[in-house]
């Protein structure tokens, strides 16, 4: 961390010939449980890992804006007075939509002066953790403190959704921008959706010999086309059939009439979102009461709803998961979006190596990719770092 510090200061007063007024950073995220439910109106349980985006910021004495990457060679320049979202496209899409959605969210944009921004990152791109959040976060939080605007976490995380949605074009939904901002050390951020209210609920992972791995099968995934906005459409047409705002409003006990009034399809998209609510809730009351070990059931019900009633996983992941199971982690499922990314899997420290070397061995022997496999901690939000 330290070194990535040091590092995009560096690199900032090499490429903008001046230093910078301060490295901000914003972390990945890791979603415990409560997939697809976040646009639902209903609830999540992700956490910030210890995988961060850095954003070296100066402030400049004109309308310029600049942003560059240890990413990418490519320097985009912009003016304050001309930016506008269609002009936005690629990586840069992410910073400089979150400075137009500073605008959208009361920041005076003709008002400020133009910054320099450079971002470095630790986070896996791709791989379903969120890079994006982190940009967003790192970026946000930054500009927020240097041009003075008083926004807080909660409205920063919708600064980050509104440049998601509407400069990068993908219909997600507040739970990214949540964890990354919202995040603290071993503890989850249990966010209600509909009110923004959130909690932290401490993990105990270390009390409980326990680790989180990450297998990273490497199929990407791209959630500003094809299958999230179908899915996203499909909960909102059963939404509209029955009658309610947000599925968030559907219970398990309605599901029976659900059944009757939707078409197949719909009604297993339906029973996903509306089970997975449950599942959030009895996973932090689990949490609460008996302690993470007694969650491991809980990640497996969850993985086979997205698997078989989303259909959002894909068979690198589903293997992932079953050579996890079988190999002695308590429970194991895939996170985030779906369609590639990412599984998690929650492993007794002393079953870990035997659970790598089943993963690899498994992957070799279907055909797939090597994974990559890591382990996370629950770690601190968006922070200033210098
Ligand atoms: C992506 C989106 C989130 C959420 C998840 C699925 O990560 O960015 O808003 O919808 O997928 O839970």
């Amino acid at each position: 961390m330290t070194d990535l510090r040091t590092a995009v200061r560096d690199d900032y007063t090499q490429i903008f010939g001046h230093e910078p007024d301060g490295v901000w950073s914003s972390p990945g995220r890791v979603n415990l449980i409560g997939e697809h439910t976040d646009y639902n109106l209903g609830f999540v349980l992700p956490f910030a890992i210890n995988r961060r985006t850095l954003a070296a910021v100066g402030v400049r004495d004109d309308r310029t804006i600049r942003v560059g990457s240890t990413f990418t060679d490519e320097l985009v320049e912009v003016s304050l007075d001309d930016l506008t979202t269609e002009a936005l496209s690629g990586w840069s899409a992410y910073p400089l939509g979150v400075v137009w959605a500073l605008g959208q969210f009361g920041a005076d944009l003709a008002a400020v002066p133009g910054v320099d921004i450079l971002i470095d990152s630790n986070v896996p791109v791709g791989a379903g953790l969120s890079s994006s959040a982190a940009i967003e976060g790192a970026v946000s939080f930054a500009l927020d403190e240097i041009w003075q605007l008083g926004l807080d976490r909660q409205t920063l995380a919708r600064v980050g959704q509104r440049a998601e949605n509407v400069a990068v074009g993908a219909p997600t939904g507040i739970m990214d921008q949540s964890a990354s901002l919202l995040g603290e050390r071993d503890a989850a951020v249990f966010l209600d959706c509909r009110s923004l209210e959130s909690q932290i609920v401490p993990l105990g992972l270390e009390d409980a010999g326990l680790e989180i791995l990450i297998i990273n099968t490497g199929v990407m995934h791209d959630h500003a086309t094809g299958g999230y906005a179908e899915r996203r459409a499909s909960c909102e047409e059963g939404a509209r059939i029955l009658g309610v705002e947000a599925l968030r409003d559907v219970s398990v006990a309605d599901l029976d009439r659900a059944r009757e009034l939707l078409d197949d399809v719909t009604f297993r998209r339906v029973r996903h979102i509306v089970t997975e609510d449950q599942r959030v809730l009895d996973t932090v009351r689990t949490l609460r009461e008996e302690g993470p070990a007694a969650t491991g059931g809980l990640l497996d019900a969850s993985h086979v709803s997205m698997r078989d009633d989303f259909e959002i996983s894909v068979p690198e992941l589903d293997l992932a998961v079953e050579t996890a199971q079988a190999n002695g982690a308590i429970g194991a499922r895939m996170t985030g979006g779906g369609f590639g990314g990412s599984a998690l899997a929650l492993v007794p420290a002393d079953a870990m190596s035997r659970v790598l070397v089943a993963l690899d061995g498994a992957f070799a022997e279907h055909g797939f990719g090597q994974p990559e496999l890591f382990t996370v901690r629950a770690s601190e939000g968006t922070r200033r770092e210098s």
